[in-house]
């Protein structure tokens, strides 16, 4: 497949990026009718709103975009307020790109925040499949990826990333903060760490933290709450029993994926996931 040529579009590669999911969750966005304000509270990449934003869907709306990844929040809010320091950082890294850099880098977190921000996308375009994983202090160990001519700097995107972000509100928050966001009328779309569809395919621990089944109920008490208090509330999530049982109150759909999350390659394929929505 090649590479879109429409901006913006996400520009860090993340675990459990939506892009193959976007024409299912676009048709709920239209079925969710006008909204207020556009709430992301596991935001990662980003693939709805930035397909929202180059649709003009976000003209004249506000987005509240959050997710509880230091790095993923400060590079967002690095390209928001500095683009252009960014792409020049980044052409900094692309010239100076190796196999002995890219460890280099990854050993070395910068004090300064936008050096910080720049960082955290040079090791997204240039590790091992894009992604993002910490060890146990936090730190990123994702291992270099072997790739012919990554594309370290895309200026053109990185300026359209800062326009669409220009007005958004982007916060390193847990999910369940967004009920102190949303208000009636507003739409949030979450998509959380995926619930395991078996025992062994434990690919939810995006972070030291993890998000186990204590935090699936969790968060659906907060999607029931928003759902009281008239928000439109939309989630993506794998189908299992648990998972339907715990939205058994509000409208599934069945959507297909393909996702190579998996590394043993015969685990790969469609894998069946729903979305959840109080408004369809
Ligand atoms: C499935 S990914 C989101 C993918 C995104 N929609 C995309 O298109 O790339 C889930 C995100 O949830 C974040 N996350 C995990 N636990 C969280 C929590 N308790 N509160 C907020 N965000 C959390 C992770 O950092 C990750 O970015």
């Amino acid at each position: 497949m090649g590479r879109p040529t429409v901006t913006p579009r996400p520009f860090l590669k993340w675990v459990g990026g939506k892009g193959q999911l976007l024409p299912d969750l676009l048709k709920a966005v239209e079925a969710a009718g006008a909204f207020g304000k556009y709430h992301e509270p596991f935001v990662g990449g980003g693939a709805l709103f930035f397909e929202l934003s180059r649709l003009g869907r976000m003209r004249g709306r506000k987005a509240c975009l959050s997710d509880n990844n230091a790095g993923l929040i400060e590079a967002y809010k690095g390209v928001q307020e500095n683009a252009e320091a960014i792409i020049a950082l980044l052409h900094g890294h692309k010239e100076k790109h190796c196999e002995a850099y890219f460890y280099a880098m990854r050993a070395e977190v910068p004090s300064d925040a936008i050096a910080r921000a720049a960082r955290v996308i040079y090791l997204n375009k240039t590790c091992f499949n894009g992604l993002y994983r910490e060890n146990s202090k936090g730190l990123f160990n994702t291992p270099f990826g072997r790739y012919k001519n990554p594309l370290i700097c895309d200026e053109e995107n990185l300026r359209a990333v800062a326009a669409a972000l220009k007005d958004a509100r982007i916060e390193q928050r847990p999910f369940e903060t967004v009920i102190e966001r949303a208000a009636k009328g507003d739409f949030v779309y979450f998509d959380p760490p995926y619930h395991p569809v078996s025992k062994t395919a434990s690919f939810t621990s995006y972070d030291k933290g993890g998000f186990g089944e204590d935090q699936q109920r969790r968060l659906a008490e907060v999607f029931a709450e928003l759902d009281r208090r008239g928000v439109k509330a939309l989630l993506s999530n794998s189908k299992t029993p648990f998972i339907e049982e715990l939205y058994r109150a509000f409208t599934l759909r069945e959507v297909f994926a393909t996702r190579a999350i998996n590394s043993k390659a015969d685990r790969r394929g469609a894998v069946s996931e729903v979305l959840v929505s109080n408004f369809m």
